[in-house]
């Protein structure tokens, strides 16, 4: 097939916040699906995002397929950017739609979804200004959140509070920092696990993904925060989780877990690939935190290819399945 690979490239640019292409993609990871691509013998041809290069490249370059993973340039809306841009040339992608893309960048509209479909959500209110009142539903500790961010952006260990001034705080800081809504929510005290499902044939949940912060103790950090995830595996910071694929549940537990994220995937209207975090709180429920329908596919960090390895599958066998998932979609075949 004849495959074009859109992406975002993360960039060096001192003059950005420090956190600013953190949802970008590393040269590493293009590198990665482009080989794996060529190895089962696709053409491809790899197009670094940029406005109004795109549009210019697909009017004039006809493919068969291409393979997104581009995280759009800014706004709320900018992981639908380049499949917008498809969906108007008639171009198949790989992958979720625009609705479905935008609709998972804003995390409280997911979560209205959960609710609705009743999928277990942490209980939660949104914050547009800072000066609303607190819902006396919400019990501390609580975990302020932009809205609409992701790579978990503007989420550090102090945006976990225990009284109503720091969350105010907190809640101000982040609308004014990061141009957008807070989301606040309670807090889930438990395991941490990641579930991906790839869409090839029949709908498949990988191996469930659990990580273990305990022994990142002596750096400071206990969940997946922005520092946890930006220097993940770096020894002396201590930032180095353990990861377990399967996850060490019971079997009540990982049916549970499975059946949660194959509704939430669904709910939201994901296709081909998704990644939904979650909380097991003490009596084991699993609480929905998001779902990434464009998760991180860096072949030695990335979450989703952990899981992959650990169903058998090598990199490019994952990277087959999701064109393989989105040809038959399209029928391409
Ligand atoms: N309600 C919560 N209870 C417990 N931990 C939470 C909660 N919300 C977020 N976290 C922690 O913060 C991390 C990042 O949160 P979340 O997944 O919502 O952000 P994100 O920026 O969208 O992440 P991603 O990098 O997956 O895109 C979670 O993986 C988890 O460790
Ligand atoms: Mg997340």
């Amino acid at each position: 097939m004849n495959i074009a690979l859109t992406y975002n490239l993360k960039k060096k640019d001192k003059s950005k916040p420090v956190d600013y292409f953190s949802e970008c993609d590393s040269e590493e990871t293009v590198n990665a699906i482009v080989m794996a691509l060529k190895s089962k013998g696709h053409h491809v041809e790899a197009i670094d995002v940029e406005y109004p290069k795109l549009f210019s490249y697909f009017s004039k370059n006809r493919v068969d397929l291409v393979f997104n993973i581009a995280e759009g340039q800014s706004g709320k809306f900018r992981e639908s950017e380049v499949p917008a841009i498809l969906d108007y040339l008639n171009i198949p992608y790989t992958g979720s739609d625009t609705f479905s893309l935008a609709l998972a960048l804003n995390k409280a509209l997911t979560k209205k979804i959960l609710k609705a479909e009743n999928i277990p959500t942490p209980n939660f209110q949104v914050f547009s200004t800072g000066n609303e009142g607190l819902d006396p539903v919400l019990k501390f500790p609580l975990i302020v959140k932009p809205n609409c961010e992701g790579s978990a952006k503007g989420i550090n260990k102090t945006n976990v509070v225990g009284n109503k001034e720091d969350l105010f705080k907190k809640v101000k800081e982040t609308i004014e920092v990061y141009k957008q809504e807070a989301l606040v929510e309670e807090f889930i005290e438990g395991k941490e696990l990641t579930v991906g499902v790839l869409e090839n044939g029949k709908t498949r949940v990988l191996p469930i993904l659990e990580i273990d912060f305990s022994g990142c103790k002596n750096s400071g950090e206990y969940f997946y925060s922005w520092r946890m995830k930006e220097y993940q595996g770096n020894q002396e910071l201590g930032l180095v989780p353990t990861f377990h694929c399967p996850a060490r549940l019971d079997k009540e537990t990982e049916e549970r877990v499975k059946e949660v994220v194959l509704k939430t995937h669904r709910a939201v209207g994901c296709l081909d690939i998704s990644r939904t975090d979650i909380r097991l709180d003490k009596d084991n429920v699993p609480y929905v935190l998001e779902i990434n329908p464009l998760p991180g596919l860096d072949p030695r960090e990335s979450n989703l290819p952990i899981m992959a390895y650990a169903a058998g599958m090598k990199y490019e066998d994952l990277i087959e399945a999701i064109v393989l998932s989105a040809s038959e979609r399209k029928g391409l075949n």
